[in-house]
């Protein structure tokens, strides 16, 4: 069973289409109550994602999935390196991030003199995380672009607020995010208002390709299983807890 962990509604971005294309049986956990994640510290952070990794993982799930770029950055390495290791399953289980796939996805759609805007929570732009990664495949224009309370916004599904919050970031970044080729959707939860981001875009002049995460995600999720038989998996339902 896989499991997909998020602070809320954002993660389903990436768990339906994954349900959808494979029908393979999947659990969900949006820590809701822990929403927004990416506006606490590293520190908090991480205590929120290992203890809901540790429920999926109790649950049964033998690979659980970070559907959270906040999450992934802060502790993918920890959980991989330090977490993982010190656990003793009668199975093999894993834990995966989702920048690694979709910086795969940029690499695919620009090229390295590129500008590329990333939209991502405070944590995760702070972190450093896309911008480091990025720059090792040979990027040198990366850009942060720190949205606070956004994810929070569209969790409470306030449509309207979200729109005046992308409005105003837009407006503040807006030099940099004109001369960008792409803007990187990076908080799961953003592509639920993908079209307001769109119709912002348009409002500033700006003809930044969106990259969004779900499809890449879902094909990258779908080819490591293939290449990794060992977390066998059987088809059934998709479960919320
Ligand atoms: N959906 C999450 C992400 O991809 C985080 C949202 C939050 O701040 O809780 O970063």
């Amino acid at each position: 069973m896989i499991g997909f962990f998020d602070s809320g509604v954002g993660g389903l971005t990436i768990a339906q289409p994954f349900y959808q294309k494979t029908h393979l049986e999947c659990l969900f956990f949006g820590d809701s109550t822990h929403c927004p994640l990416g506006e606490k510290t590293d520190n908090e952070i991480h205590e929120i994602v290992k203890s809901g990794v540790e429920k999926l993982l109790l649950a049964g799930c033998n690979l659980v999935i970070l559907a959270c770029n906040t999450a992934t950055a802060i502790s993918i390495r920890d959980l991989q390196q330090h977490y993982l290791p010190l656990q003793s399953f009668s199975e093999p289980k894993n834990i995966l991030g989702i920048i690694q796939p979709t910086n795969e996805a940029i690499l695919a759609s620009c090229v390295l003199s590129d500008s590329v805007s990333i939209l991502a929570t405070p944590a995760t732009i702070h972190s450093g995380f896309y911008q480091r990664e990025l720059e090792k495949l040979g990027f040198k224009n990366i850009h942060g672009v720190s949205a606070a309370e956004l994810a929070k916004t569209i969790e409470s599904d306030d449509k309207k607020l979200a729109r005046q919050i992308v409005r105003e970031i837009f407006s503040d970044n807006h030099t940099m995010i004109r001369g960008s080729k792409a803007l990187v959707l990076a908080c799961t939860h953003y592509p639920i208002i993908q079209n307001i981001i769109q119709d912002e875009l348009i409002n500033i002049d700006s003809k930044a390709l969106i990259i969004s995460q779900s499809n890449v995600v879902v094909y990258e999720l779908i080819s490591y299983l293939q290449r990794h038989p060992e977390y066998q998996q059987t088809k059934g339902s998709f479960r919320v807890i």
